[in-house]
Order: structure tokens, then sequence, then C-alpha cells
């Protein structure tokens, strides 16, 4: 459920016509529906009812500030994957004790920071880690809590890019050396075991990988409580998927009850670090139709959004929705949509049937608030789209388009060069 539909032909946000929000910020802009980001985080944490959970919205999905503090004014916690992340988290609001911290590359630095903060959990991903976590939380007079990032070796069934719960990816520890890490983790001096931890894959459609996971998982506290480990926290990750043209991922009252069946038994707190399913559905790009063209073997629409605005189509062949902005009988058309970069691997849309759109018409790319911003980058030096956010029938600019300024800020010309 989002809040972006037609009312009399044009396309609203929430009360807000999207071509209002052109007109003050242009094109391209990213939109994000304040109330379908609330009603996303509510369905997803009272799908947990009676569990005594902590829901840390991954914050890589979207980290506008904006984004952010809504999670965080909504009660919930943050799953950050560098020291990027954690002061954008702080800068939003979010108390260090509602924070996680999962990444296979976290620097001494960022360890350093977040130890200073003091953060709910690292979620640690190889015994070096351990080690080195333990040296800098010693240096500085800290106790690091953790928890192991246990790769189950279950198949996510998702894009080869966004797996990450099966041996062969680089993530995690897998269960026997989880063991030895544990035991490590027991003899070091500046660490405190809190918890344990998977995450398997992103966009994940199907109940069936989660329940795997999670029997293994629970399988090996089982066998460390034999051990005589404790475990305060399960931090199940996130992964689940949304629907951006025909898949049907569990709803999270179904996801929920995976979980919830998986854990049966145990008394450990649930940590959950959903992403995509909070953010993707609720947020587009906003975009204008720059040129049509043919060739001899094709038709573009050649709009003014391109692979570094939105890389999801260039990166993964993702699949995006694209509807015109004003709705208008006409004839349906074939076609590639792609961006003005100079590369073949440019495009929103490939061989899509779509609207017969005409030059200067906007078009809304759906399903762009997760992962789209965040991955944008200045190729091409294209200035970084605004992003705009919307509640009711307001409309704030929460992150104007960047300047041409901006582009070179901080570069210099060494003197050698004149
Ligand atoms: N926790 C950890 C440790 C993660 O690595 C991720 C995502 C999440 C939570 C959130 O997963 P989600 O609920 O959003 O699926 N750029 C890709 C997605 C990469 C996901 C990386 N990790 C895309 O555009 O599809």
């Amino acid at each position: 459920m989002h809040h972006f539909e037609y009312r009399d032909k044009r396309l609203y946000c929430e009360d807000v016509p999207v071509t209002s929000v052109v007109e003050a910020v242009g094109t391209p802009c990213y939109l994000y529906s304040a109330a379908t980001l609330t009603r996303h985080f509510q369905a997803f944490s009272e799908a947990f009812e009676g569990m005594e959970r902590l829901v840390c919205y991954s914050a890589k999905a979207n980290t506008n500030l904006a984004v952010l503090r809504l999670f965080c004014q909504m009660g919930g916690g943050l799953d950050i994957v560098s020291g990027g992340e954690l002061f954008r988290g702080l800068k939003a609001g979010f108390p260090p004790g509602r924070i996680v911290y999962s990444g296979v590359g976290k620097r001494a630095d960022e360890i350093d920071f977040a130890l200073e903060k003091g953060i709910l959990m690292f979620n640690v991903e190889s015994i070096e880690e351990l080690k080195l976590l333990n040296e800098r939380a010693k240096t500085l007079g800290k106790t690091a809590p953790v928890a192991l990032r246990v790769n189950p070796d279950v198949d996510p069934k998702t894009h080869p890019y966004i797996s990450t719960g099966l041996t062969k990816n680089k993530f995690g520890i897998d269960t026997e050396a989880a063991v030895e890490g544990y035991r490590l983790a027991r003899s070091l001096s500046n660490v405190q075991i809190q918890g344990i931890d998977c995450h398997i894959g992103s966009q994940i459609t199907e109940s069936t990988p989660f329940k795997d996971a999670l029997k293994n998982l629970v399988g090996l506290v089982d066998r460390l409580n034999q051990m005589g480990f404790s475990f305060q926290y399960i931090d199940v990750g996130g992964g689940l998927g949304i629907t951006y043209g025909d898949e049907s991922p569990p709803l999270p009252a179904e996801y929920a009850r995976a979980i919830v069946e998986a854990l049966k038994g145990t008394s450990l707190k649930l940590i959950l670090e959903p992403g995509r399913v909070l953010v993707g559905n609720a947020g587009i790009l906003v975009t204008r139709v720059l040129y049509r063209k043919r060739t001899k073997a094709k038709e573009f629409v050649v709009v003014d959004a391109a692979m570094n605005d939105l890389i999801r189509p260039a990166l993964y062949r993702a699949y995006h929705g694209i509807q015109p902005v004003v709705r208008a009988s006409r004839e349906t058309l074939r076609a590639d949509v792609v961006g003005p970069i100079c590369e073949s691997g440019d495009f929103l849309a490939e061989d899509r049937k779509m609207a017969d759109v005409q030059q200067g018409e906007l078009l809304a790319v759906m399903s762009a608030g997760a992962y789209g911003f965040v991955m944008a980058s200045n190729y091409c030096s294209r200035p970084r789209a605004a992003e705009v956010m919307v509640s009711g029938d307001r409309f704030h600019v929460v992150r104007p388009r960047e300047t041409y300024e901006a582009l070179i800020q901080g570069e210099s010309i060494p003197p050698f060069l004149g």
C-alpha cells in the first residue's frame, strides 16, 4: 500500500499533485511520502506484536535525514554499515543504544566512533574483526557488545549481487567457525557477547529462505547454550522483498509468522533490519521526456534521469514501473527508456510496453524509494537530483538539487599545474 495515486488523471503523492513539486524543484527529483513510510513502519512492527523487538531500519536503503528522523520518531532503531551512516543516524536523533553495526569491512576509526558513542551491538563478520574490536575497546577503556554474523548457507533465490547468505558470499562467519568465534569472544577481555545475527540477502520474495536460515541459527543457539553461552538478542537481518512488477512477496504478517514460529521456545529479544520493505514503495523518481527517437531497430524515450540517478536497472536489470504523471488515452508503445549518459547500459527500462509519451511530458519511475538516491553518483558531472518529502498537502525539499559549484567542492588544481 502506498500513497501515489491518480486523481482526475493526475498523479498525486498524498494530497500533493506531482506536477506541483516539479514546478518547485524541477526534474529529476525523488519524491517520498511520509504517510507511506509511517504506514510501512507500523505494519512491519505491528506484525511482531507480542514479541520483544527492535526494528532497526537499514539505513543504506535511504539515508536522507528526513527519512531517518521519521523512523527515529516512531521508536525505530538503525542498522548501519559505515561511520558515515552512524554520523547520519546520530544527526537524525537515534539514541546510540538503538543502533546496530553490520558490515564486513569496518575500519578501526569507524569502530572507535561507534565504541565512543556506545552503540547497542556490533555484528561481527570475521575473527580478525573480533580481535580488532577487542583491541580498540581495550585502548578506549570500553567493552564492545557483540553478535557474530552467522552465514547460514541458504539460498535466498534473489539476484546474485544481493544474495549474502551462501558460504560463497563474503558475508558472515560459517557455523563451525562461529562456534570457535564465540569461544574466542568469551576469552577476550573487552568484548561482551550479546547476541547472534544473520542476514541472507535482499528482495527475497518467499518465506522459506528466512525459515531455513533461522532454523540453522536457532540450532546453533541451542548448541552454544549447551556450551554455556547465553544470548540476549537474535538479529534476523532484513531482506523482505517488495512488489516492483509481478512479484508477490510475503506480507509483513506472513513474514512475521515465519520468524516467530522459528523462534518459538527461545527467549531471545528480536532485532530486525528491514530496509527496502519500509521505503521502496514510499518513493518515486520523477523525470521529464527530453526526446523521442527511433532507430532502425528500436524506439527510444530519452529522459532527463539516468543511471547516475537510479542505477538499479543498469546494475541488476531491475524492473521499475514507469508511468506518465498526467494520464491521457493514447496508443501504447514499445521502447527503451534511456538517460543522457554515454553508455548503452544507461537505461531505466528496456523494451517496455508503455503509454505513447511525448516530448516534454513527466514520467514517474515507481518504487524508487529504496536504493535509489543513495546509490546515485555524479557520473558525467551530473548534479544529484533533488529529494522532496510530502506529508498530507505539504511538501518540503529535504535535499536540494546539487549545484555545479557543489560538483567541484573540495577539488583544487595543484600549484605545479600553474
Ligand atoms: N541488513 C544487512 C546486513 C544488509 O546488508 C542489508 C542490505 C539489509 C539489512 C537490508 O536489506 P533489505 O531489507 O533492504 O533487503 N542495492 C541493492 C540492495 C542491496 C542490499 C544490501 N544489504 C538493490 O538495489 O536491490
